[in-house]
């Protein structure tokens, strides 16, 4: 594998230390599959400016399919090669199976806007997977909220009891998130579906490649349109890891609910056993790793987020070797991102809901003090001064070690002497519910409603 793309001009060849420093092969070999279908477009881009004839061409192609064929079952392999990248790999083994005519394939072409290339067919890829992931996982949390439709659990404020929502509405909060998630890559696969190649190293071919052409071939929307922010720009990277970090943020969010829900003290649900491990000193433990792990790899998202960004920063135009950094983190990233959706998939489609507990929460911590007070308002009470009231009325309760429902009508009308039998009903976990019936709200109308419109927009896409 001493072939290098590039000897001629040296009289000594690289130290070990440098070239283990400087080959990307190990971790660019995943490129594999796209720099041979870049390479396929690129002879037939040759052929057409006369560079190859139409049977080298086909001769060529033939083999890079072959090479495909034979690397495709085990492209792990690749990265012990032992060649500088994956484009030097892929150009000596071509050149095994056809012998010089494999030489002439990097006519008019550099490695850099092969590179480029290279990628973006590989991160759209990458969103054509990773968009039926996060689908995947509204769906799941369409199906809980639907099976669980019944669940009424605490809401929280500064993780202080608020007031009831259904579990449902908790569920279609998250559906929202990753719907801009999906916006978010949608969005993204329109800057990035653009082709880099034929432009050259940095100045464009000195070749009469129709680029337009050469674009469409390879399923790019069109090319991109100056060879030196063609070459040099990784925006796109960018972009695909501040919307995989954004992903992330939701999906630490919701494991962390999950996680405090599935705790001793709270005990609204139960993970199933296939997502949680035990101790190794503690029998009673049943701890939500898979959980946690979400949670966790937030952080390595993120991580290779800011990495990127400052590998960026202040690079002069164009291509500069710094570029070859873009590669490690993005992958590890959306590795990690694919399998956080897929393993906080299957966590939803196994956790049991404790009703009772929930309800029980729900109708604890004076969740429904907010209902007395817009009782007093519908008697024609200024509401900040049915606040005031109401306030008065939970410390009492609170001395009295009771909910607000379980004072006397006595007491209650001690501080408003409006206060009516009626107030009971008012006061219950239905009747609260019921009110919010503005757009949005927890009402099991809304919740419905809701849940109805993320079918049929599921059944759509
Ligand atoms: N391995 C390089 C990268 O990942 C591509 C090769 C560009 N090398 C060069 N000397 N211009 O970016």
């Amino acid at each position: 594998a001493d072939a290098k793309l590039w000897g001629g001009r040296f009289a000594n060849g690289p130290s070990e230390a440098f070239q283990a420093f400087n080959d990307s092969l190990p971790f660019d070999y995943v490129l594999a599959e796209q720099d041979i279908q870049g390479s396929i477009a690129w002879a037939d881009a040759l052929r057409q400016v006369g560079v190859l004839t139409a049977q080298e061409c086909n001769q060529l192609q033939q083999a890079l399919q072959q090479l495909w064929q034979r690397l495709k079952s085990n492209p792990s392999a690749i990265a012990k090669a032992g060649d500088e990248d994956i484009h030097s790999f892929v150009e000596r083994e071509l050149v095994a199976l056809v012998g010089d005519l494999g030489k002439k394939l990097h006519t008019g072409r550099s490695r850099n806007d092969q590179v480029a290339t290279d990628l973006r067919l590989w991160c759209r890829q990458q969103v054509t997977d990773l968009t039926q992931n996060l689908s995947d996982l509204q769906q799941q949390l369409a199906l809980l909220a639907e099976r669980e439709i019944d669940a009424v659990i605490p809401g929280y404020t500064h993780l202080q009891r608020a007031q009831p929502v259904l579990f449902s509405h908790w569920a279609l909060a998250y559906v929202e998130m990753l719907k801009r998630d999906l916006e978010r890559l949608t969005d993204a696969l329109k800057r990035l579906n653009q082709s880099p190649l034929g432009c050259g190293a940095l100045a464009g071919t000195a070749y009469a490649i129709d680029r337009r052409q050469l674009a469409h071939q390879l399923g790019f929307d069109q090319p991109c349109l100056n060879s030196l922010d063609a070459v040099s720009d990784r925006d796109y990277v960018i972009e695909l890891l501040s919307t995989a970090s954004l992903s992330m943020l939701h999906l630490s969010r919701l494991t962390e609910d999950l996680i405090f829900y599935n705790s001793g003290e709270a005990g609204f649900i139960e993970m199933a056993d296939d997502v949680t491990s035990g101790s190794s000193l503690m029998p009673q433990k049943k701890n939500p790793d898979a959980l946690e792990l979400v949670r966790g790899k937030t952080g390595r998202v993120t991580g290779a987020l800011m990495a990127m960004t400052m590998t960026l920063k202040s690079l002069p135009l164009a291509y500069n070797k710094d570029l070859q950094e873009d590669k490690e983190g993005l992958f590890d990233a959306l590795k990690h991102w694919r399998a956080a959706l897929q393993i906080t998939s299957q966590c939803l489609s196994g956790l049991t809901v404790n009703h009772q507990r929930c309800r029980e929460a729900a109708q604890q911590g004076y969740a429904n003090a907010t209902e007395l007070a817009d009782y007093l308002v519908a008697k024609g009470v200024p509401f900040r001064q049915a606040h005031h009231q109401v306030g008065e009325l939970v410390q009492l309760a609170i001395s009295q070690r009771q909910p607000l429902e379980a004072l006397a009508l006595s007491q209650l009308q001690r501080v408003n002497a409006n206060i009516r039998e009626d107030v009971y009903e008012w006061l219950s976990l239905e009747s609260l519910l019921s009110k919010r019936q503005a757009l949005g709200g927890t009402s099991r109308q809304q919740v419905t409603s809701a849940l109805k419109k993320v079918r049929q927009q599921q059944q759509i896409s």
